[in-house]
């Protein structure tokens, strides 16, 4: 392709496009290559070639940059495997080290440390760039298309989200425990059971979280039960909370109270809750907003200014460059599931305003 590869220590991949002028800072586009265990065929990847292919458009259409752009690939935004997500733009953009998440385990006990260090030594023949405004310097600008992952711009029958902003998120682990005894012989009475106190804390949770105007986002997803027996009773549970909320002190006030909650809800058992991951709600950048909105007009595309409702890893490069997204519409609304679809010719549409603002923004 005649790009520059490069990596960084947490193995964030970069494709480069030179500009006349190698002493700028470059324009940065992209999103995440990896997926969620039903995911679909778009979510995080369309970012990545979009951003190609924009490079690409503007290479072959002979037109000349002041600043490189490159193209990135973000280390694990879904954060399902390894919980939380967005571990590779955080580091970036020095809202965590890189080393926080090392202890990390999946399903199977292996660390996020331990894979990392193997992925990077599988790579060893790509040259190392320096971790993001830790190690370096901050990007001019960063742009991330993606599909929208909602129902609105099917419905309104619009091309192009002009994305305003990304509400706030925290997850949390909790851990239930009790002890595992036999389920023909104990005494109800006599029992520690894991599951039953378990099941009181989500019920707990949901009155907590309840909202009559359903703007509150909270959802159990992943529960992992010890022993995992049918005749023994559970010893330990542990469960996610994932919970997001548009209004920072909304988000602050349920998470805070997430705890207390859990603690509440035992009778026989005893629980730890651990916040994972904390995400204010941020917003992107006036002019690349204004940006991305002047270019689908350009193209004859309709667009609306939307906030959005998953996290990017745009939430954390807004931090440290001016930033924003680029949405296309979802059939049905639907993502996170292998049905999860958007049209060629919504995906063009999408490349084309990307490729216009990058070529854009690269010459300012
Ligand atoms: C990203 O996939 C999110 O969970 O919002
Ligand atoms: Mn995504
Ligand atoms: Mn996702």
């Amino acid at each position: 392709l005649g790009l520059a590869v490069s990596i960084d220590r947490m193995a964030n991949l970069f494709l480069r496009l030179e500009g006349t002028d190698p002493t700028l800072q470059p324009v940065l586009a992209g999103s995440h290559m990896d997926s969620q265990p039903s995911g679909g065929r778009f979510d995080g990847i369309w970012g990545v070639i979009a951003a190609l292919e924009a490079v690409q458009a503007v290479r072959d259409a002979g037109v000349t940059t002041r600043r490189a752009v490159e193209v990135v690939a973000w280390t694990n935004e879904e954060g399902s495997r390894f919980a939380p997500g967005c571990m590779g733009s955080m580091a970036f953009g020095a809202a965590q080290p890189p080393d926080a998440w090392n202890a990390s385990t999946d399903t199977d006990g292996l660390s996020f440390g331990a894979e990392l260090a193997a992925h990077l030594d599988a790579e060893r023949d790509l040259p190392r760039r320096p971790l993001g405004v830790v190690e370096g310097t901050a990007p001019f600008a960063y742009v991330e298309a993606h599909i929208e992952q909602g129902p609105r711009l099917e419905a309104e029958g619009v091309d192009i989200g002009v994305v305003t902003g990304i509400q706030g998120a925290r997850w949390f682990t909790v851990e239930v425990l009790g002890r595992s005894d036999h389920a023909g012989t104990a005494p109800l009475s006599l029992r520690k059971d894991a599951m039953q106190d378990t099941v009181r804390a989500i019920t707990a949770l949901n009155a907590l979280m309840a909202d009559p105007a359903d703007v509150t986002r909270f959802t159990v997803g992943r529960v992992e039960v010890s022993p995992n027996s049918s005749n023994s009773v559970a010893e330990r549970v542990r469960f996610s909370i994932d919970l997001r909320h548009p209004d920072a002190a909304v988000l602050r006030a349920k998470g805070d109270a997430v705890a207390a909650a859990v603690a509440g809800a035992m009778t026989t058992c005893a629980a730890t809750v651990v916040e994972r991951f904390n995400a204010d709600p941020s917003v992107f950048a006036p002019g690349i907003i204004a940006t991305i909105e002047a270019a689908a007009a350009r193209l004859g595309l309709r667009s609306v200014r939307m906030p959005s409702g998953a996290f990017h890893d745009a939430r954390f490069l807004a931090p440290v460059c001016p930033a924003g997204m680029i949405f296309v519409p979802s059939r049905g609304g639907i993502s996170h599931h292998p049905s999860e679809y958007t049209s060629p010719a919504q995906l063009a549409a999408g490349t084309r305003v990307l490729a216009s603002v990058v070529a854009e923004l690269a010459n300012r």
